[in-house]
């Protein structure tokens, strides 16, 4: 039994103790009353069950975590955002709402695995074999060899997995895969967890590869929520609206790679289609001098894409006024109001307020304030901004119009794609120079409007 020596101080008034000598006691207030007292601290003895494990140093673990292969999948917008493939012993749980596509990516994937001629297991406890034999002949045109599965107890997929022995193994969907161990409902809480946690267990003592879909609810919570995060080693969430054909596909969490990159893909009668030219899709549709239409650079990750924010003001019949917002988060939308009204004397009182990110993409960017307000100031005077100018820049409180993040990019996205004036903030940073695109910096969202309308 190993002892060690600890330290605290004790106040020989009141026996108080203290981490650190102090001077005056806080529960006697006498001072200088506290001495050291050394104590024997028991730690137990080294546990002789299972391995003892020694340190290791941190550049060779680093050399052996660069060794680790990775499975690339071919959809070269999924392999960006994992950091260049699946680890051969990581868990990726694929979240979305029911009908995004979270069934289609994760079939394409097991086609362009089984492409490479590696042996895929592909379970499903919601679609019958004969469903995903079907929907597998229209996204291929070849026919890989992918093993399916229709099964919903875990022990029995695990079991069938370890006979099989795939490279690569997918496991649609956790709210449907039960254990028979537990005696909770199928979806529950604690069924979710324990299937989860039998996953990755399995994944990491096998070097398999896997891919776990789950469903979220509406508001983008996930069912059984924050804790299947905490277990496995990605998370990936697949989004968009499913009235439109664009997907977006993220990290929220990245245990091997970076999570803020962001893949954008289209619905197709082929499944999901990558989208090479974002900005340009997005885009697509937008009218000529559209009232409460302004374009905004987001940044997702290492790239830029313009998308169109829309505003549309009416007046308040009865009641309190409405403000509705789709692809923004509605707190921004209420504090850039307030921001205007305030400092521009624009009143949304009586008015109902609908903003909206044009093809379901979602934005939330400190950023996308300056466009938000020209988009609303567009349409509460029905004026619209000039066809091919863009904005970007963060409002602060006082009205001033502040300095963002990666500049450059974003006005090189706007250029890129043939607009030719910019509004950005004015600070000594962006003194940017750039060809064939009109720079104007603004100190604050009056100036902005002033100079705009
Ligand atoms: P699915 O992958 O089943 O969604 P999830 O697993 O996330 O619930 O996708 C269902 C939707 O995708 C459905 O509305 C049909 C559409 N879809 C296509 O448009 N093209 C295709 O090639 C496929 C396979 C599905
Ligand atoms: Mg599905």
């Amino acid at each position: 039994m190993k002892k060690k020596q600890k330290i605290s101080w004790v106040c020989v008034k009141c026996g108080n103790i203290s981490p650190k000598w102090v001077g005056q006691c806080s529960v006697c207030e006498e001072w200088n009353t506290f001495e050291e007292q050394t104590e024997e601290l028991d730690i137990g003895t080294k546990n002789t069950r299972g391995i003892i494990k020694t340190p290791e140093y941190l550049n060779q673990a680093l050399k052996q975590e660069s060794k680790k292969a990775r499975i690339g999948t071919k959809i070269s917008e999924l392999d960006r955002v994992l950091g260049g493939g699946f680890l051969v012993d990581s868990l990726s749980l694929l979240v979305g709402s029911p009908g995004i596509g979270k069934s289609t990516l994760s079939l394409q994937v097991a086609l362009e695995v089984a492409n490479q001629n590696k042996k895929v297991l592909m379970v499903s406890g919601e679609e019958s074999v004969s469903q995903i034999a079907e929907r597998a002949d229209r996204l291929s045109d070849k026919n890989p060899e992918v093993q399916i599965l229709n099964e919903f107890l875990i022990e029995n997929i695990l079991s069938t997995a370890q006979e099989e022995r795939p490279d690569f193994l997918i496991i649609d969907s956790v709210q449907t895969i039960a254990s028979g161990n537990s005696g909770s409902a199928t979806g529950s809480m604690s069924q979710i967890r324990t299937v989860t946690e039998k996953i990755m267990q399995f994944t990491k003592k096998n070097k398999i590869p896997t891919i776990l879909i789950g469903h979220v609810n509406k508001e983008g919570e996930m069912a059984g929520p924050q804790v299947l995060a905490h277990l496995v080693d990605t998370v990936l969430i697949l989004e968009g609206d499913s009235k439109h054909d664009f997907r977006v596909l993220r990290t929220s969490k990245n245990r091997f790679g970076s999570a803020q990159e962001v893949g954008v893909f289209e619905m197709t009668e082929k499944g999901l289609q990558e989208l090479k030219k974002p900005s340009e899709a997005f885009l697509d549709g937008r009218l000529e001098n559209a009232i409460g239409s302004v374009i905004f650079p987001v940044i997702e990750g290492s790239r830029s894409f313009l998308v169109e924010i829309q505003a549309l003001t009416s007046t308040t019949r009865f009641g309190l006024p409405k403000r509705t917002a789709s692809g923004i988060p509605l707190a921004r939308l209420s504090l850039i109001l307030a921001i205007l009204q305030n400092h521009a004397r624009i009143n949304f009182e009586n008015k109902d307020v609908f903003v909206n990110v044009v093809g379901g993409f979602k934005v939330n960017e400190p950023a996308m304030d300056l466009p938000l307000a020209l988009a609303l100031v567009s349409a509460h005077k029905k004026q619209p901004l000039k066809n091919k100018l863009f904005a970007c820049g963060e409002l602060g409180l006082s009205g001033e119009v502040r300095a963002i993040s990666f500049l450059e990019k974003r006005l090189k996205e706007g250029q890129k794609l043939g607009l030719t004036e910019v509004v950005i903030p004015s600070n000594k940073k962006t003194n940017k120079n750039i060809k064939e695109l009109e720079i104007r910096p603004v100190r604050t969202v009056l100036e902005a409007i002033k100079n705009i309308f």
